[in-house]
């Protein structure tokens, strides 16, 4: 399926599969099942997904850094197995942890890892300067990255990838642990550089409105696969009409089949104290909802409607919201341990 991907095609997975074995007497964890997606040159592509759902996998495979057990991945038209080699030369690849130096300067970062691609003194330092300048680092260009700011060290990294002026960038979740000031330049940035540098991006992220925000199209994933593909507003229009969301004060299984009886409302799903649905026309769906819930003596504390969101697309295909699903993953030792 697939497997001629047209001349503007710049990352193209085909049916990508990756399992990694755990260890003795550990189970093999199947991060990605099968995973596809294209994107055209010069578009920032999304993936948006849950912790855990393979990101990191696919983008560590279509980076080079990583082998798929089975599956093909291009990357500006090279064939990530075949071709390793010149495939790097085309990428820039900024880790979701950070790989700066904290002992060293901006300046010294960014002239190494320019050395390290294989540019020259002048052409390093040339462009060293100007990346200062647009990510705004010039005042603490001398200073070491060890004092900056989260979102300072973070745009650092993001200039890292970009040295030697890659043709394609793999961001992997280039705002996590940001704050929302941070976060929105961070975005500005990404998208003037797109722009600018006519590249294109591959940018992985668990934010709903990073996702809507900068991807021309996106690829939602759960559990390995693409459970979802298009442009933003592709995958929020094959949502008809408004979200409805009533919050119970305890969790009651009555209450799904109590809405089953509500003829305005369809699609509807429960998650612990909140029960989802979707109707054509929210203002005239929720006096009867509230009134069925009522009469059951299932207690509301709140009832909203919304236009549809990433999160509805989400939830339609896997039948979670993208809250939930991250708050699944098992807990680390040391997380359970605070
Ligand atoms: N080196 C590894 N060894 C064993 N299991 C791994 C390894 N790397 C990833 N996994 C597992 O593979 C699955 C997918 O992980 P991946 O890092 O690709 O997810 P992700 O979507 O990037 O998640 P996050 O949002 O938390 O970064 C997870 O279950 C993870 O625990
Ligand atoms: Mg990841």
């Amino acid at each position: 399926m697939a497997a001629f991907p047209r001349s503007d095609t710049a990352l193209e997975a085909v049916d990508l599969v990756k399992t990694y074995s755990a260890g003795r007497k550990k189970t093999p964890v199947t991060a990605l099942r099968g995973l596809s997606f294209s994107a055209a040159q010069g578009t920032v592509f999304g993936l948006l997904g849950p912790n855990g759902a393979g990101k990191s996998t696919t983008v560590k495979i279509l980076s080079t850094l990583s082998v798929a057990d089975s599956g093909s991945a291009r990357v500006a038209g090279l064939d990530v197995t075949a071709d390793p080699d010149r495939v790097r030369q085309a990428i820039g690849f900024v880790a979701q942890k950070p790989g700066t130096d904290p002992m060293g300067t901006a300046t010294e970062n960014l002239l190494l890892a320019g050395r390290l691609q294989g540019m020259s003194r002048r052409d390093a330092k040339a462009r060293a300067r100007e990346l200062i300048d647009r990510f705004g680092l010039a005042d603490a260009a001398n200073r070491r990255v060890g004092t900056y700011s989260g979102g300072m060290a973070r745009k650092l990294d993001v200039a890292l990838g970009l040295m030697h002026r890659p043709q394609v960038l793999f961001l992997d979740e280039p705002t996590t642990g940001l704050d929302p000031q941070a976060r929105s330049e961070m975005w500005g940035e990404i998208a003037r550089m797109a722009a600018d540098e006519q590249m294109t991006v591959l940018l992985t992220t668990h934010y709903l409105e990073e996702a809507d925000h900068l991807a021309d199209r996106l690829a939602i994933v759960d559990h390995g696969t693409v459970v979802a593909a298009g442009t933003p507003e592709e995958l929020k229009s094959e949502l008809r009409g408004d979200a409805v969301h009533v919050e119970l004060t305890e969790a009651d299984s009555r209450a799904r089949a109590v809405l089953r009886r509500v003829p305005e409302l369809r699609e509807i799903t429960m998650d612990g104290c909140t029960v989802r649905g979707r109707t054509d026309d929210g203002a005239r769906a929720l006096p009867p909802v509230l009134a069925a819930l009522d009469e059951a003596g299932i207690v509301v504390t709140s009832a909203t409607l919304s236009r549809p969101s990433l999160d509805d697309v989400y939830l339609r295909h896997t039948g979670r919201s993208l809250e939930a699903a991250a708050d699944e993953q098992p807990k680390t030792l040391v997380e359970v341990a605070k």
